[in-house]
């Protein structure tokens, strides 16, 4: 078992952009595992490096809980190389707990990559896929969800926080 702590808002690695993977090396192979595991145990269905600390260009996902099918699917270097229609969706965050906000997304994403083995993957997404690739492509930016929020759901964002940050501070 590797589970990894998964890093909240405001922590500054979750800001940094995260860099290429070049060598898929033991470290990656361990990262991804454990990166894994630790989106099962969350749970969750996407995650991404610099969730766990790591700014290396690495997500995984698995959208087997909400849709009944799928299966894990590591991802390096992942990059939008096409992108359209558009749809707005619930999104939530493992890094920020207990908040939910819609978010306007591309509905259609062809996104490549590569998996573990190094070889060039290209994925057709739609719907919830589309949206769980662009968010965890996000965070390889240094980029969060509630970024992508308008002005009503920024100050929604914020006096929710606010409370939850009293309510940690109460309990200490
Ligand atoms: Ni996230």
């Amino acid at each position: 078992m590797g589970l990894l702590k998964i890093r909240t808002y405001p922590d500054p690695v979750l800001r940094e952009r995260a860099e290429p993977i070049h060598r898929i090396d033991g470290f990656i192979k361990k990262l991804a595992k454990d990166m894994a595991e630790t989106m099962y145990a969350a749970p969750g269905i996407g995650l991404a490096a610099n969730q766990v600390g790591v700014p290396k260009r690495l997500i995984v996902l698995d959208l087997r809980e909400r849709e009944g099918q799928g299966g894990l699917v590591v991802l390096l270097n992942p990059e939008i190389i096409k992108a359209s229609g558009s749809l707005r969706h619930e999104e939530g965050c493992l890094s920020i707990p207990g908040f939910y906000a819609k978010v306007n997304r591309y509905s259609d994403v062809v996104v490549k990559g590569q998996n573990l083995e190094g070889e060039d993957i290209e994925i057709n997404a739609t719907g919830l896929l589309a949206v769980v690739l662009q968010h965890e492509i996000d965070h390889l930016e240094g980029r969060l969800f509630i970024d992508r929020l308008g002005p009503v759901g920024k100050e929604l964002f914020r006096r929710k926080w606010r409370k939850l940050r009293e309510t940690e501070d109460a309990v200490q």
